[in-house]
């Protein structure tokens, strides 16, 4: 249990602790000592959605629109139950950046202030889209637009930093269907690398926000876009690209439906090494069975340790976006539902205990291939490894006044122990930021070393580093030595 949950529940952590002791210390008494403990426990549980998910150290967040703010019922409900926003629309593409290199944060700051004023997480979403682009960006393609897309990423994160828990980097960018394909888009035609050096970019912006790749239909464990996305996620790891945390937008209706394999598709991408969280919940229904989904939604989420919270995507059914389909925990009028019920409960039966560990994937590891459109990685070399220690080789992404670099350090025939890349930047030119390599400095002539976990690369193979900075891109041919 962590103070600022504590503070955030209005529930000092003593009082939380306690109740767990309490509990402990009764058990094994008689029936009707037992009823003592019922009314205790239900006497102390938390009544309200973010205090209740707090009690296991989560959130429970809502998207939230700025203009519905001014609405009393509307932000009532919001400051009562809930400690953590993403903003519905307001921190998309289109609304910061309406015209190319314009910035326009006053509508988002109003949902982002609200939060912070509060104490709540803020969910960043989203830096990186195929939808909602303002026209400017929805026109470009190749490098103007990779440049664009960096710039807006390293502007905003930059703007932000320090007051995003958790940033969608990258949304949606898997197709639907049966291929486990990347969705066909103007940033995918980029380069299939634009996912990773979007999150490299978020990276040197806000280094301590947690970045997160976020989609739909990502939910069934079977599904080949779930397998896909894992695929991507698990190569990520292994490359050491700077990814997180899995958002799972669980938009659940019945054409996407809640599947009860939906804890091994948390656990399993837990199990990568990333944190997941359950970003925009809507259920479709009503009565007990939608209770009964989003109880089970809410069970899924506790059982995962890694599970760190649940955003529902909006307040009351008439601020969904599927209105019709009342898929939300609040009803037009602003009553809590039997959804807001079970979702309650559940969070105060999982709030108890520490959540249970995670069982490991009762299904057969993924067999979907991978995505059809060619992975983000360099193939190995067709060619004999050099002869020397090694060689680099780098590729750019730049824009007006800065640039990312990614470095290819290759192996010669006796492989490495350690390496040095040396590079010499244009004046006026300073790295700003670096990644799987330590720098000797910033500008000028510099030194890139390797860090302790790609010392060592077998003949022939290659590793990867790379760095931010502003300035003029260096356009000369790095060296490299062992060592
Ligand atoms: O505000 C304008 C209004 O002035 C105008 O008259 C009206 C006419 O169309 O449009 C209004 O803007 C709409 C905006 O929602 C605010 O209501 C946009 O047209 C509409 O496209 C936009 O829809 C949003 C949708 O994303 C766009 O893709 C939804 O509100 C929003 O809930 C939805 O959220 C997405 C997540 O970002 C990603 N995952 C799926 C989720 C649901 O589609």
């Amino acid at each position: 249990m962590n103070n600022a949950f504590a503070r955030a529940s209005g529930r000092p952590a003593t009082r939380l602790r306690s109740r767990s002791a309490l509990i402990s210390a009764v058990v094994g008494l008689s029936l009707a000592a037992t009823t003592v403990v019922v009314t205790a426990s239900s006497a102390s549980a938390a009544t309200t959605l973010g205090a209740a998910a707090a009690e296991s150290g989560r959130y429970f967040g809502a998207a939230v629109a700025a203009h519905k703010l001014n609405d009393s019922v509307y932000t009532g409900i919001l400051n009562r139950e809930f400690n953590s926003i993403t903003a519905e629309n307001e921190m998309k593409i289109n609304a910061l950046e309406p015209q190319q290199g314009v910035f326009s944060y006053g509508t988002a700051d109003r949902i982002v202030n609200h939060a912070l004023s509060r104490g709540w997480k803020v969910r960043g979403h989203t830096l990186a889209w195929h939808s909602q682009q303002p026209a400017w960006m929805e026109r470009m393609e190749g490098q103007a637009l990779r440049s664009a897309m960096l710039n807006h990423v390293t502007q905003v994160a930059t703007y932000y930093r320090g007051k995003i828990d958790s940033w969608d980097v990258v949304n949606e960018a898997f197709d639907d269907g049966n291929n486990g394909a990347r969705r066909n888009s103007n940033l995918q035609r980029t380069g299939g690398d634009w996912i990773e050096a979007a999150f490299r970019a978020a990276r040197a912006a806000d280094p301590g926000a947690k970045l997160c790749y976020n989609d739909y239909n990502t939910d069934n464990w079977t599904w080949a876009k779930t397998q896909a996305v894992y695929n991507m996620v698990r190569d990520f790891k292994q490359r050491g690209v700077p990814i997180d945390c899995v958002g799972f937008q669980s938009h659940f209706n019945a054409q996407s439906a809640y599947n009860s394999n939906y804890r091994t598709t948390l656990s399993s991408f837990a199990a990568l090494g990333v944190d997941v969280q359950i970003t925009e919940l809507d259920i479709e229904g009503s009565g007990s069975q939608q209770a009964d989904t989003y109880r089970r939604v809410v069970q899924d989420c506790l059982a995962v340790p890694r599970c760190n919270g649940i955003t529902v995507w909006g307040i009351r059914d008439s601020d969904s976006w599927r209105s019709y389909g009342t898929p939300l925990l609040f009803d037009n009028n602003g009553n809590k539902k039997q959804a807001y019920n079970a979702t309650l409960e559940a969070l105060n039966a999982g709030g108890t205990t520490p959540p249970p560990t995670t069982p490991p994937p009762t299904t057969p590891p993924p067999t979907t291939p991978p995505p059809t459109t060619p992975p983000p990685t360099t193939p190995p070399p067709t060619t004999p490894p050099p002869s020397g220690a090694c060689t680099a080789s780098y590729t750019l992404d730049t824009w007006n006044g800065g640039f990312v670099a990614h470095v290819r350090v290759t192996a010669g025939s006796s492989g490495l122990n350690g390496w040095a890349v040396n590079m010499t930047l244009p004046g006026g030119t300073s790295v700003t930021n670096s990644w799987n390599t330590q720098a000797s400095g910033n500008s000028g002539a510099v030194t890139f070393r390797n860090v302790g976990y790609n010392a060592n690369v077998a003949p022939g193979t290659t590793t990867e580093f790379g760095f931010q900075g502003t300035g003029s891109a260096p356009s000369g041919t790095p060296t490299c030595n062992a060592g």
